[in-house]
């Protein structure tokens, strides 16, 4: 007899639940699996020795000193994550962001210690102006009050080369620029360092959950707003073009920023380039989850992984989080 329910989609032979039905059969049938080789921990550096700081709106997260911020990273290094992204934060700001290539400064001494305290770890570094510029914008502020490209690039390359010499392993642009990937490129191998990789920042919109971010790094712009540079949320078809700039311009990997927000930007920008794929998921939307499980409104370890997840299956290799630590933890717990 036939049955009651049947359709034409092969109901009741063809039953997706069956794939569902125990913990064994979900894992084996599981598209993404995030691990913890794809996690990269973001973190801040400041002057000192024993300094932390802890940042109001990024729970869990401090401004650290290099002894300690060392510590930090091979705390999450032992727990299998592989590399951090790090920051500088300054006091000292002028109109040539003389600290962000400054071989003392903080972010040059941290990279430093971690590669002493634990040199296997990838140690990736942010290159930008904004933080040591006194307008808080990412390049060169021109007479008529737009943010000057050209002039940009030169201390931008500084900052990069003064990074590779302390030791880091990839720099990572994130000032928007354009052609600045191909003047760090130069200014590094004209150094001799050739080896050292840049991750591009390739697609990085002007996006209003960079808030908590800038409140720890003190990097907020002083007038207007960075849309003259960051890229228009609206726009995608333009992130594929920035992507396919920077690696003729000579990027060994990419980046899309923010990420939860703009999966279906990670989704294009992976089907134009074979390169390696970093989402950046930002302080805002770390934040987003951090407040709402805070006040028993998500259950924040798994908003965590899904929304982690979600970013892999949307195509990312890497993802920069605040969370690399505490997921990595949580993965291994799972046993997955
Ligand atoms: C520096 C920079 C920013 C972020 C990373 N690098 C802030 C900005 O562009 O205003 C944001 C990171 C985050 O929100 O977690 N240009």
């Amino acid at each position: 007899m036939e049955h009651p329910q049947a359709t034409a989609a092969g109901f009741p032979v063809i039953r997706p639940r069956r794939l569902r039905a125990t913990p064994a059969m979900r894992r084996m049938v599981r598209e993404t699996r995030l691990h913890a080789d794809q996690l990269i921990l973001p973190l801040f550096a400041v002057d000192g020795h024993g300094v932390e700081q802890p940042i109001a709106s990024l729970k869990g997260q401090s401004r650290l000193s290099p002894d300690l911020l060392a510590q930090r990273a091979a705390e999450a290094y032992a727990d299998g994550v592989p590399a951090v992204l790090l920051f500088g934060v300054s006091d000292v700001k002028d109109d040539v962001a003389s600290v962000a290539y400054d071989p003392d400064g903080a972010v040059q001494r941290a990279i430093a210690a971690v590669k002493d305290r634990v040199p296997e770890m990838c140690v990736i570094t942010d290159v930008c102006l904004c933080a040591y510029m006194s307008h808080g914008h990412c390049g060169v502020l021109g007479d008529d009050g737009v943010i000057d490209n050209d002039p940009s690039l030169e201390l931008l390359a500084r900052a990069a080369v003064s990074h590779a010499q302390a030791g880091a392993d990839v720099v990572a642009p994130s000032d928007m620029m354009d052609g600045r990937v191909a003047a760090i490129r130069a200014a590094l191998d004209a150094d001799g360092l050739t080896g050292t990789s840049i991750m591009s920042y390739s697609t990085k919109y002007a996006s209003a959950f960079y808030g908590p971010f800038r409140d720890a790094a003190g990097s907020a712009p002083g007038f207007g707003d960075r849309s003259g540079y960051q890229m228009d949320p609206a726009n995608s078809r333009e992130a594929v073009r920035e992507t396919l700039l920077d690696v003729a311009e000579g990027a060994d990997m990419v980046m899309v920023k923010p990420a939860a927000t703009y999966l279906d930007v990670i989704r294009d920008v992976r089907g134009a380039t074979g390169l390696p794929l970093a989402a950046y998921h930002v302080s805002g939307e770390y934040a987003m989850i951090t407040a709402a499980a805070e006040r028993g409104w998500l259950d924040e370890r798994r908003a965590a992984l899904e929304t982690l997840t979600a970013i892999t299956r949307a195509g990312a290799d890497l993802v920069i989080t605040y969370y690399a630590h505490q997921a990595a933890r949580w993965l291994s717990e799972e046993g997955s």
